[in-house]
């Protein structure tokens, strides 16, 4: 499979690793001092993780080109909408996920099924920690957003994630720490006056979002359409 990789910093880098592990081509590394580059390269498949500045017109590009395009850029979900519908009218391919890693997918799903049971257990109280590098650019991080969707798609008594202390009940608080050296980590907290309840997930390295993406890859290079970790994963 020939790879364009949109953003060659350190995920860019670990996915070239894992790619040509897997017996693939990296055609092209686009960053931001050759953007231009792209304009002239063709290959099966385009991955896409760089800046939310520059993740929307990148993805654009690709469905443009009716090239499928993988994307991890974080921090530009705003403007999602309108590249899927650019993707319909294009009759293009692409798929999102805040987070490729298997793990995280796995841990979205038993945070999902750990807020169905607490809707009625109002004695408990909901918050978020996520930890990460001192570079990365957005806060909360994209992990974080989809683990508060969860909890707010399956708690009533929760109206709308924060990302400051409001002290108000009905606001999911994500606390943000950003700490140079540290591993991805994000804790989902329950909390009432008899006991606590934590779920944690650490990622020990970049490895886990790079494979997890070079599969969707392959998986995704001969589709049409929109898709998301719920399609390729199946759970
Ligand atoms: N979805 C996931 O599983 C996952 C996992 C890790 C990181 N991320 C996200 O991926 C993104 C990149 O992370 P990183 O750790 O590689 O960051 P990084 O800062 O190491 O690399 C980003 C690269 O993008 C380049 N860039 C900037 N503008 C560009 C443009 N217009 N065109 C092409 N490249 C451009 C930068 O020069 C840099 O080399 C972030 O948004 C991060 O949150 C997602």
């Amino acid at each position: 499979m020939n790879i364009i990789l949109l953003g060659y910093g350190k995920m860019g880098r670990t996915i070239e690793k894992v790619a040509l592990d897997r017996g693939h081509k990296i055609v092209a590394r686009i960053d931001i001092d050759n953007a231009s580059d792209f304009d002239g390269v063709s290959g099966d498949v385009a991955i896409e993780f760089s800046h939310p500045d520059a993740a929307f017109d990148n993805v654009k590009k690709c469905i443009e080109k009716r090239l499928p395009v993988v994307c991890g850029t974080t921090g530009w979900l705003s403007r999602k909408q309108e590249i899927e519908m650019l993707c319909k009218k294009n009759d293009s391919t692409f798929f999102y996920a805040s987070n490729y890693s298997l793990g995280v997918n796995i841990f979205f799903k038993v945070n999902e099924y750990i807020a169905r049971m607490m809707n009625n257990l109002a004695e408990y109280d909901i918050a978020l920690d996520e930890i990460h590098h001192a570079e990365k650019k957005d806060a909360p991080s994209g992990t974080a957003i989809t683990l508060a969707e969860g909890i707010l798609n399956n708690v009533k008594r929760k109206k709308k994630w924060v990302n400051q202390r409001t002290g108000k009940p009905e606001d999911l608080f994500i606390e943000s720490f950003r700490i140079d050296q540290v591993p991805g980590t994000h804790i989902v907290k329950y909390e009432s006056a008899i006991d606590d309840l934590e779920i944690k997930h650490i990622a020990h390295s970049r490895e886990g979002f790079a494979k997890g993406a070079v599969m969707v890859a392959e998986w995704i290079k001969d589709k049409r359409g929109i898709y998301t970790m719920d399609d390729f994963l199946k759970f």
